[in-house]
């Protein structure tokens, strides 16, 4: 997709300033479902073929998709040769081309083969933006609104005045778009820097809406987007924490409002079943030797953490159970929510923006 809207002006770019080697121009075609091993092999076959030298820089021209599999691919090759990242998607300059994680599917998981190995670059250019679907976009909004909710207050204002305006307009020029991206990539660089090889800590902010979204999307069979996920994630998470007040309900209806006036989902099906539900956060939690660390919003733009062990690191039983029952009653919560929200936009067959103002 990005070679055939994108591959004539850049290979031009290239010629004109006397740098294009149509033997080093590498068009490769990844499928979002076949993220896999045999991706980054084929990768590496045409690279071979090119007969890449050691210290030239791969430039990987893409989605998080190709990101993930180009870094993977240059971080084997010959144990390791430079590379760029050009981040054609929001998704991929807001997340994938930051940090220094790539990786591919394996064993029925995501991510679950890679490397930790840092790109030379990351350049941004919001033209990109401009041949992206809604749909694809809003994944990116959903993860902006993330670091807007735990980390970044300023980053939060934005998107309530003006997210509408950057989804429907696809980030044009201008201050607003800049100060976007300027405030989401630096809030996720604050996050990572201090953890870049995630064996600090297993507290992380930058999990928000990353609790409960594996397992719906697992629940979908792959059908509901990862931003969507992330988004009822952050929703139920928002809500359970209200619930057990360790935030404010003017949190709460910012927090719902503004992913509602995204026209991302705040609840969906799958967690009508609470007790598939509660079983997959002890799932995360085994996972995470007993321990929930699961982020939540305290305020707008700061981020805590929900645990159920005691200093000793036992489960509090007592604890768990609370927590489980702010979850069944957060989804009750979310799914009337939803539902009116879903009503008011079929009556009046307005934005989303418009009728969020309404409800809350
Ligand atoms: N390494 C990390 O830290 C990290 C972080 C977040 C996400 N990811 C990974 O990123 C992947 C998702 O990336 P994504 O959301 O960018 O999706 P994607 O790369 O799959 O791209 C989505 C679709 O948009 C098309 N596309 C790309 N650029 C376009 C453009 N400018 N105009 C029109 N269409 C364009 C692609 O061909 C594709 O069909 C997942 O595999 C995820 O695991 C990695
Ligand atoms: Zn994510």
């Amino acid at each position: 997709v990005v070679n055939s809207l994108y591959g004539p002006i850049i290979r031009s770019y290239l010629e004109s300033h006397g740098l294009f080697r149509p033997e080093l121009w590498v068009p490769f075609d990844v499928k979002k479902s076949a993220k896999g091993v045999n991706a980054v092999l084929e990768l590496l076959e045409l690279v071979e073929r090119a007969r890449l030298s050691r210290r030239a820089p791969m430039l990987l021209i893409g989605g998080g998709t190709l990101l993930d599999i180009g870094g993977l691919a240059a971080s084997l090759y010959r144990r390791g040769v430079p590379f760029v990242r050009i981040p054609t998607t929001l998704v991929g300059m807001i997340d994938a081309g930051i940090g220094i994680k790539n990786g591919v599917n394996f064993g029925g998981h995501k991510n679950r083969l890679g490397t930790f190995s840092p790109p030379l670059a990351v350049f941004n250019d919001t033209d990109f933006l401009k041949t992206l679907t809604t749909r694809d976009l809003r994944q990116g909004l959903s993860e902006i609104a993330k670091m807007g909710i735990v980390s970044e207050a300023r980053l939060f204002d934005l998107l309530e005045s003006h997210g509408a305006m950057l989804l429907a307009e696809h980030f044009p020029e201008g201050e607003i778009s800049e100060l976007a991206l300027d405030l989401s990539v630096s809030s996720m660089l604050d996050c990572l820097a201090p953890n870049l090889y995630e064996d600090a800590t297993l507290q992380r902010v930058v999990d928000f809406g990353h609790t409960l979204s594996p397992w719906l999307e697992m629940k979908s069979n792959g059908r509901m987007p990862h931003g969507d996920a992330v988004a009822v994630d952050m929703a139920l998470f928002t809500v359970v924490a209200r619930r057990l007040q360790r935030t404010s309900e003017e949190t709460q209806r910012r927090v719902v409002g503004l992913l509602l006036k995204l026209g991302l989902p705040v609840w969906n099906d799958a967690c009508r079943d609470v007790t598939e539900m509660c079983a997959a956060l002890e799932d995360v939690a085994s996972h995470r030797g007993g321990a929930l660390h699961a982020p939540i919003p305290v305020s707008v733009g700061r981020g805590e953490f929900l645990e159920w062990t005691n200093e000793r690191g036992e489960v509090d039983v007592e604890l768990r159970a609370s927590i489980m029952a702010a979850l069944a009653g957060a989804s009750e919560e979310l799914a009337e929510l939803q539902r009116s929200h879903d009503r008011l936009i079929s009556r009046f067959l307005r934005g989303p923006a418009e009728v969020t103002l309404e409800l809350l």
